[in-house]
């Protein structure tokens, strides 16, 4: 078992598979895109396979998959069914943007991943496409109709609410949440990396959002289950819906004290916290060939280094900044 400096147990770790993707995201990326990382600096799978069989063994028992776009690396599907082999790695999950959804659901499902977490910030295909620069909302949205026909349980939809661009449609997402068995959930915006958002202006916490909802909806919380693999999310039931609400608010109500999860960078870093420079190289090593010891002393240095909390001030144009991209860093 993992164990941090304050007593959390560690046995979740992102992966960021690639910083490529095929959206630009407004919240994600400078208008004039980011410089990518190169082949040789992105790890290989085979690496990755190494470093995530070997925490399996100190204590690691989920994995999600994220990026950039987990979907636009070639050989991702064959990557999914060797991790799936790993003995003791009992949840391996995927969040994408949902634009090739379509395409892989049924390949990913067979290797092995069940559930799926997909990006989706508005509902009107024109502000569609203009938060993702060029997306087009009718791929995401027939990529979840399939990957509910396959029967991925659960689906759940990620909103990062930007104020005066999407809190406007808080009640079309949450009438999404009633007709459709999936949980919608509002993720405040956090600032990370270089974006073309002002994050003072375009913060909304989630507290100004479940109240809009709550003027048409009845909402009942439903407890977290550690076993329903909530994450960091409070979920609400709507009264007589199919699906479900959550709200993930980082910024102006944190969930450190429960925090469980370590991130492993597209360039081979392992970051303590999502919201902390704080990473231990693991590429450099696993290219010296490293014995097995050194790669565990390595993942316990990056475990030892996890912050109790983040220190992001949530008061308006305080934010203080963290210099990577998510796209890196891996949600
Ligand atoms: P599970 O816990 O595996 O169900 O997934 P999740 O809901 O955490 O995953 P997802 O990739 O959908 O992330 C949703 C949002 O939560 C993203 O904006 C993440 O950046 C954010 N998030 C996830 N984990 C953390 C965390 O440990 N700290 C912070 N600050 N944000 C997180
Ligand atoms: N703040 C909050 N959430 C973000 N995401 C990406 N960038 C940010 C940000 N700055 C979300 C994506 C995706 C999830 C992994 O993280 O929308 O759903
Ligand atoms: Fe964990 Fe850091 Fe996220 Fe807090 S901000 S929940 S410590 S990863």
């Amino acid at each position: 078992m993992m164990l941090d400096k304050y007593s959390r147990e560690i046995n979740y770790l992102r992966v960021s598979i690639t910083d490529r993707c095929n959206l630009r995201c407004i919240y994600c990326r400078p208008k004039e895109g980011v410089a990518l990382h190169g082949h040789e600096d992105i790890l290989r799978y085979e690496e990755m396979i190494r470093v995530i069989s070997l925490a399996v063994k100190m204590g690691l028992i989920k994995v999600r998959l994220t990026g950039g776009e987990p979907l636009v690396r070639r050989g991702f599907v064959d990557f999914v069914a060797d991790l799936n082999k790993i003995e003791g790695l009992k949840d391996i999950s995927l969040t994408t943007n949902g634009i090739l959804l379509e395409q892989f659901a049924q390949g990913i499902f067979d290797a092995g991943i069940r559930r799926i977490n997909v990006s989706l910030d508005s509902l009107n295909p024109d502000k569609y496409g203009q938060i993702t620069r060029g997306g087009r909302l009718e791929d995401v949205l027939r990529g979840i109709a399939r990957a509910e026909e396959i029967g991925f349980s659960p689906i759940k939809i990620n909103t990062v609410a930007i104020k005066g661009f999407n809190d406007d449609e808080a009640l079309d997402f949450a009438r999404l949440a009633q007709e459709q068995p999936f949980q919608v959930r509002f993720i405040e915006l956090m600032p990370v990396g270089k974006t073309t958002l002002d994050y003072g202006e375009d913060y909304m916490p989630g507290s100004q959002l479940i109240k809009i909802i709550r003027q048409r909806y009845a909402l009942e919380p439903l407890k977290n289950k550690k076993n329903r693999s909530d994450g960091p999310a409070k979920i609400f039931k709507i009264k007589g819906g199919r699906g479900e609400i959550g709200f993930i608010n980082p910024v102006s109500d944190h969930f450190c004290s429960t925090c469980n999860r370590m991130r492993l960078t597209s360039d081979g870093k392992l970051r303590a916290c999502l919201l902390n420079e704080a990473e231990v190289d693991l590429k450099k090593a696993l290219r010296e060939n490293c014995s097995d010891a050194e790669l565990e002393k390595l993942i316990w240095d990056a475990v030892l280094l996890k912050p109790r909390q983040h220190d992001i001030v949530c008061t308006e144009n305080s934010l203080r900044k963290c210099s990577r991209n998510m796209s890196e860093i891996g949600g």
